[in-house]
């Protein structure tokens, strides 16, 4: 155990009864207990305008059973973990709610013998997130930058000047580096391995380039609707909620720079020259590079499926897009002129996330007589989920006389190597935070680039408005135009179902 995990920790979840915290953060702290990924002395302490120490602790243990990764929780051991979790009600707008917080604070410093590192998570709706962090600032709860942070959930802004906005909020309380802006998926081992991947192998930085490889797919498909969201949705939009973070980011990852050292500004630093590197919407027309879609009434897992317009919450005429697709290019040396092909949507018909890295044809196949047309070129399928690993596809000689060929493949199931259940990657962000590790968290010019490449796009997009809406069916891989985007480029998205582990 290193000496900054050794420090008490105090975590303070703003936002406490909201739908995050039962699903995602009280299993994660829960499991990270449980994996003694947490200090030995530390405290949970839940804040929201109504409840009680007793309801709270109770509706958490439920919450569990449902949630957790491990299912319901094993007593005992549940007694000891709830025995650490406390509850201060409140107004975020009232200043007495933070004096409450900072009382209780200093109390359990108190008894944990030494100042704790405080973590204050804002599991809020945004437009609350600067009022908490004024308030916190108010009750002298930022002032020290060795161990007060705050997290930030996302969306961070909606564009880029409320972005910045924010973060101008933000940094009249708190410095940057005690800011930890959450994208959930950095957390995820499998995301995280890219860089594993990419810089602890010889084998793949050589063909990591334009020379070799054709063009980059980058998935993430949900086959759930917008759920109970509908109305937070329709103030986002695909485009927001998914692309400006997660597939940028992850693109940021196959496509950065090797890294001089895992620092956190220099891994933060390589990716955002990719996001500084991306062609701007500005140099073209955004409509040849980008589609929309919404889904209609269809079926989902083999029920029948609510068309977005009918959800809760959403306008029964609503512009807004449940499916994106963009082609984005690079403008550096590694990857000029490869197209980066993004997509992802609600409602699809399987939940996956993959990026496929397709390579150049060989430059000269003497098999011809005996293949079929279309040999396909090696690629490298990167599984995120629900499948994890990494799998090679290449062509192999069938048996038998005669040289055919047929694609074949070799694989990493991250369940089949490390038999362990992968966590979940807000155990792990929580983890990081505590011990005051940044690497994994947007840090603001990243946030900005994001938001520069994505606005020029909202913009197009709001100036003609989608009019062939809903255009896919719940349970279906997207609409058509998606399939056109690739086809005019005489290139076509995979089919996840031929690309499982195996
Ligand atoms: C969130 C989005 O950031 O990511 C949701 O707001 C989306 O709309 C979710 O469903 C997907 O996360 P995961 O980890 O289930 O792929």
């Amino acid at each position: 155990m290193n000496t900054i995990q050794a420090k008490p920790a105090i975590i303070a979840i703003f936002g406490a009864t909201g739908d995050l915290t039962k699903r995602k953060l009280m299993p994660a702290l829960y499991n990270l207990f449980l994996d003694k990924g947490l200090p030995p002395k530390f405290a949970i302490i839940g804040v929201a305008r109504d409840g009680e120490e007793a309801s709270f602790r109770s509706y958490m243990q439920d919450a569990m059973a449902q949630f957790s990764r491990r299912g319901a929780v094993e007593s005992n051991k549940w007694d000891e973990f709830v025995s650490r979790v406390s509850f201060v009600s409140g107004e975020f707008t009232d200043a007495n709610t933070f004096t409450k917080l900072a009382d209780k604070i200093k109390k359990l410093e108190t008894e944990m013998g030494e100042p704790a590192t405080n973590v204050f998570y804002l599991s809020t709706p945004p437009f609350i997130f600067a009022t908490i962090a004024d308030g916190l600032g108010a009750a002298g709860l930022s002032s020290d930058p060795t161990r007060q942070r705050i997290v930030i959930e996302k969306p961070f802004g909606r564009d880029y000047d409320s972005a910045e906005a924010l973060n101008s909020e933000l940094l009249k309380s708190f410095e940057e580096k005690q800011i930890y802006r959450i994208d959930h998926y950095l957390g995820k081992e499998t995301v995280q391995n890219i860089l594993a991947f990419r810089f602890a192998n010889a084998l793949y930085e050589p063909v990591w380039n334009r020379r070799y490889v054709d063009h980059v797919q980058i998935t993430v498909a949900e086959d759930v609707g917008v759920e109970k969201r509908g109305s937070y949705y329709e103030t986002s939009g695909a485009l927001r909620d998914m692309v400006q973070n997660h597939l940028l980011q992850i693109m940021s990852m196959v496509a950065m720079e090797p890294l001089v050292s895992f620092d956190a500004d220099e891994v933060r630093n390589k990716k955002v020259d990719v996001l500084r590197a991306v062609r701007p919407f500005t140099k073209m027309n955004p409509h040849d590079y980008s589609v929309r879609g919404q889904y209609g009434a269809g079926m989902e897992n083999g029920q029948p499926a609510l068309g977005y317009r009918q959800e809760e919450g959403v306008d029964p005429q609503s512009t807004t897009e449940t499916f994106v697709a963009l082609k984005l290019f690079l403008d550096n040396w590694r990857w000029q002129d490869v197209p980066f092909y993004l997509r992802t949507g609600k409602r699809m018909a399987r939940k996956y996330s993959q990026i496929v890295i397709v390579f150049r044809p060989v430059p000269h196949l003497m098999f011809a007589n005996d293949v079929p047309d279309l040999l396909e070129p090696n690629r490298l399928i990167i599984n995120i989920q629900p499948e994890e690993g990494i799998i090679l596809k290449f062509q192999a000689k069938e048996p038998g006389t005669g040289m055919r060929l047929s694609t074949v493949s070799m694989g990493f199931d991250y369940n089949q190597a490390f038999h362990a259940q992968n966590r979940e990657a807000y155990e792990t962000l929580i983890q990081e935070v505590v011990w005051g590790d940044t690497t994994l968290f947007m840090r603001d010019d990243q946030e900005r680039a994001a938001w520069t490449i994505i606005e020029p796009l909202l913009d197009a997009w709001e100036s003609r408005p989608a009019n062939t809406f809903p255009n896919y069916s719940a349970g279906s891989w997207g609409p058509e135009v998606s399939d056109i985007l690739l086809a005019r480029d005489g290139r076509s998205w995979h089919n996840p179902m031929m690309y499982q582990s195996g």
